[in-house]
């Protein structure tokens, strides 16, 4: 009976193993590949404007703002979305880098050569 217990016990050791293992395989790991890439040129599509989606540029990285209240149409406190912003979130606003934690980075600025 014994033997009985500890043999099923090993069988479901071993298959909880394998459970965990199969599931880190499956699970995928986001990847900078992820990331959308866009020219200046192409961003300036992304305005907020007529239902089109609202991306802004930031030392590099693109961010989504689309479903921001704060960015209702692509504007916010007089600025655009569709372009890059670094140098007035920077230096003119009062948050500074650190709300760009609370919207996606969906993407990089490239230079489309
Ligand atoms: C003078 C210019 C600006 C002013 C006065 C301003 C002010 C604000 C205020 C009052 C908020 C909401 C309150 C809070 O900080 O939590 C906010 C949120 C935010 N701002 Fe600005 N901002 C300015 C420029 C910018 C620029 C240039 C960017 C992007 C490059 C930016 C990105 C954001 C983001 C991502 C949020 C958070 C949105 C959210 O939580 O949904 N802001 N800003």
């Amino acid at each position: 009976m014994k033997r009985l217990f500890l043999f099923m016990l090993s069988g479901f050791i071993t298959l909880s193993l394998f459970a965990c293992q199969t599931e880190e395989v499956n699970t995928p790991i986001p990847t900078q590949e992820e990331l959308i890439e866009l020219t200046l040129e192409e961003l300036s599509y992304y305005n907020g404007k007529d239902g089109k989606p609202a991306y802004i540029a930031v030392q590099g990285f693109i961010y989504d703002v689309t479903n921001s209240s704060f960015w209702q149409n692509g504007s916010h406190n007089g600025f655009e979305a569709g372009q890059d912003l670094t140098d007035i979130i920077i230096n003119q606003s009062p948050h500074g880098l650190e709300n760009l934690s609370r919207v996606p980075k969906i993407g990089i600025v490239v230079t489309g050569e």
